[in-house]
């Protein structure tokens, strides 16, 4: 398979069309049976449910060149079942699972020649999502749907790759106790973009989102979960209702225990403790894991130990460890790795 000419190790986190993606439709109760299309355009209704009342979900996931040049995904079978969950909160049918990762292979084989080389740095990204697609003007759910799979390669997705950022505490909420911030629905992103842009006119990389209803508690970023270690090496992440169960949160906790030995804390974790971790990190599929150097809370500097040049040392171990797993070097638990 030669690969096409891309300079794979220069690549950041942005959409490079590739030649082919997956699409099928919900009509009158039933999915179709789907199909590979090089069209990369969505032709639908002017009152289509996705444009009017924003029934949008969609998922993220990576395809990895191995050390011994094989392609693989990681754990697609949680994608799936967590995109079942984002439908059913937004009144939409679900793509049956075994269907989802049939379609992620199908595109991820389409397009191998996209797929970065081992040791670049660079992933290939996999979007799933889907959309009400019929006319919707009655605040309603639409009838039809269509779901679609496409990739695209990408690089790190904080420029810099591992250096450490900085974020801040952000005034803003993004997900209400009982709404939709554990599920991947479009909305939870569209009303981020204003946090974000106003962060990054500030001159912060990204925004600490707190629990809306006693802003004392550590929620998540825009698009990635938490991960703090204590001074005496203790990996803690935030317990939350309102965040979006990361399956990367949830690989990290299994390798921080199984892996690394390391004692994990999954609860919840207040603003007021942040001064006192030793290493903070965000951490999705994304993100993979961005070590964070600095959170300002309101001009109050809060200085993470590990500092502003480098990962702190556990981060390291956690990063060498998920992305060792994920690329063939290290043996992965069973299940985990998907063989394209
Ligand atoms: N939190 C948010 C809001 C996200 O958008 C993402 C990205 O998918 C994550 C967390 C990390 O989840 P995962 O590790 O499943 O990619
Ligand atoms: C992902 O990590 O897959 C996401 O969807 C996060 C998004 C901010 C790119």
């Amino acid at each position: 398979m030669d690969k096409k000419n891309i300079d794979w190790t220069n690549l950041g986190f942005g959409y490079i069309p590739t030649e082919k993606r997956y699409v099928s439709n919900y009509k009158d109760g039933a999915w179709d049976e789907g199909t590979m299309t090089s069209d990369a355009n969505v032709v639908i209704n002017e009152c289509a449910g996705v444009l009017q009342y924003a029934q949008t979900i969609f998922e993220g996931m990576k395809a990895y060149t191995t050390e011994d040049g094989h392609i693989v995904t990681f754990r697609p079978d949680l994608n799936a079942k967590r995109m079942v969950d984002s439908a059913k909160r937004l009144e939409m049918p679900a793509f049956p699972e075994d269907r989802f990762v049939e379609a992620v292979k199908q595109v991820v084989e389409a397009n191998a020649a996209y797929v970065p080389p081992y040791g670049s740095g660079a992933t290939l990204y996999i979007r799933p999502y889907m959309f009400g697609s019929n006319p919707v003007i009655g605040v309603k759910p639409a009838d039809e749907y269509q779901f679609r799979v496409f990739s695209t390669p990408v690089g790190p997705y904080f420029k810099g790759g591992a250096k450490p950022i900085t974020i801040r505490v952000c005034d803003f909420d993004r997900a209400a106790p009982h709404g939709t911030g554990h599920i991947k629905a479009g909305l939870n992103y569209a009303m981020s973009l204003h946090a974000i842009m106003s962060a990054h006119a500030e001159g912060y990389d990204e925004n600490m989102y707190l629990d809306a209803a006693t802003r004392t508690k550590v929620e998540e970023t825009g698009g990635a979960n938490f991960i703090f270690v204590t001074k005496d090496n203790k990996v803690v992440t935030p317990k939350s209702d309102t965040i979006l169960p990361s399956i990367t949160r949830r690989s990290l906790i299994y390798v921080a225990k199984e892996y690394l030995g390391l004692e994990v804390e999954e609860r919840e974790v207040y603003l007021d403790e942040v001064k006192d971790f030793a290493e903070c990190g965000l951490c999705g599929t994304a993100a993979v894991i961005s070590p964070v150097g600095k959170v300002v809370d309101h001009g109050r500097e809060i200085c993470l130990p590990s500092g502003m040049e480098e990962m702190g040392p556990i981060t390291k171990k956690l990063y060498d460890t998920l992305t060792g797993i994920q690329m063939g070097q290290i043996e992965a638990p069973e299940g985990w790795i998907c063989e394209i």
